[in-house]
């Protein structure tokens, strides 16, 4: 539980608010390299509270910049795309990918007015086919995470976001509570041959162990960069069957992986429009092979966490990425499955997220009440305000500014009943 001071410095997350000051010291995915054709149309986004405009110039630069003119506020997703930099329909005026007005045609030329001119402008960088912006004070900016996923061949990644209607809170909550996956992506009952085969959460490797014991014991442990939280469970022949959480700070999440030598991995970056919406970004690559066709096939069928069945677009921020199924269509759900089968009616595991996160409504965490088994969830809030708070009244650097501190993974492990967790698994959640 937390007090209503305590959840607002949390959830607020525009400029001069205590989150949005401690997020803005990190890279922000923004959109994917393959959605800005160079010389093509602005995209228009909204993060941390900001109305921005992303693009490519003719030359294949990318930029991040207020949606807004200098001048009198147009919208520059209307913008021209030039040779030497974007142009406001409404009067001409011309700006580079750095943000200087670069020609000013409706003032005299002895003018030298442009030169005092210039329109808010983030700096912009590419990896992993993501644009990633930074919104922060510090010149020159950090080095890019080393996040594997980023860094893998192309072939090897496969990235897709969809659109929430909540606070970015909550739905990263989602992604540090271990303790849901055997209920909200779980069948009715986990002897049911059938329903396991149905089961949505198979294909994002949940592991069936998650059906047999629903309430396993939760152990979180620091890290530089931020948490690991190990979800322990019985398993054969004296060991335990531990599925172990990667929180980055501020907003990366790796669930754990299938068990096994060789899995398939999969990440989440929540990033906050602002205050009432986010953008889920999805992630899932292998850090040795190419992603086979077949999982891709999975991907796209929603039966895992990525959700690409959006509705139609519209050029609102985010516009293009809104889920097909939502709260006005019950996320699609399947009464009768859920009334005989599953846990949860909602297909895939991605919507069954987004509709169980977005249910929560404008969450006050002071009328919550955490049980043991949310030890994650404390321990996420306790590591974002102390970094916050830290950063605000100490100007303390705050964890993850690093890049090397990204170089991890999740896993899945059955240790020796005697084994430390974190010390058993140390090598599967490191990169190498
Ligand atoms: S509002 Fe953009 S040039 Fe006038
Ligand atoms: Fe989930």
């Amino acid at each position: 539980m937390l007090t209503a001071e305590e959840n607002a410095q949390l959830t607020r997350v525009g400029p001069g608010t205590l989150m949005g000051e401690l997020m803005r010291q990190y890279w922000i995915p923004v959109v994917q390299s393959s959605e800005l054709a160079a010389g093509g149309r602005p995209k228009r986004v909204r993060i941390l509270g900001e109305d921005l405009i992303a693009y490519r110039n003719p030359g294949g630069r990318t930029a991040v910049c207020s949606e807004f003119c200098a001048h009198r506020r147009a919208s520059l997703y209307f913008a021209r795309n030039e040779e030497r930099g974007l142009r406001c329909v409404y009067h001409g005026w011309q700006y580079g990918v750095d943000g200087g007005c670069i020609d000013m045609p409706n003032e005299r030329p002895e003018s030298s007015f442009q030169d005092k001119v210039t329109l808010p402008t983030y700096p912009c960088a590419e990896r992993g086919g993501v644009v990633w912006t930074y919104m922060g004070p510090a010149s020159p900016p950090p080095g890019l995470p080393d996040l594997e996923w980023a860094l893998v061949p192309e072939a090897q990644r496969f990235v897709s976001k969809f659109w929430q209607g909540c606070n970015y809170l909550q739905a990263l909550e989602g992604g540090v509570d271990p303790a849901h996956i055997s209920f909200l992506h779980g069948v009715l009952n986990a002897r049911d041959e059938e329903a396991r085969r149905i089961l949505d959460s198979a294909a994002a490797g949940f592991g069936f162990a998650s059906q047999l014991e629903r309430a396993p014991h939760i152990e979180v442990a620091d890290t530089p960069t931020g948490l690991l939280l190990g979800a322990r469970r019985e398993a054969p022949a004296g060991q335990y069957y531990w599925r172990i959480t990667q929180y980055l700070l501020p907003f990366h999440t790796m669930p754990p992986p299938e068990v096994g030598d060789d899995p398939l991995m999969h990440a989440h970056v929540w990033i906050p429009m602002d205050d009432d919406q986010l953008v889920n970004w999805c992630i899932s690559w292998h850090p040795t092979r190419a992603i086979t066709r077949e999982e891709i096939a999975e991907f796209h069928a929603g039966s895992s966490i990525h959700v690409t069945a959006y509705a139609p677009a519209s050029s609102d921020a985010y516009g293009d990425i809104r889920p097909a199924a939502h709260r006005a269509n019950d996320y699609l759900a399947d009464w009768e499955a859920q009334r005989t089968r599953k846990f949860f009616g909602v297909p895939g595991v991605g919507a069954q997220d987004k509709a169980i996160t977005e249910s929560q409504g404008v969450f006050d965490r002071s009328l919550e009440r955490l049980g043991r088994a949310d030890l994650g969830i404390i321990r996420v809030r306790k590591r974002l305000l102390d970094a916050a708070t830290a950063l605000r009244t100490q100007r303390v650097a705050p964890p993850g500014l690093d890049p090397a501190g990204y170089r991890v993974r999740p896993a899945s492990v059955l240790l020796a009943k005697e084994m430390p967790w974190v010390e058993g698994a140390k090598d599967r959640l490191v990169v190498r």
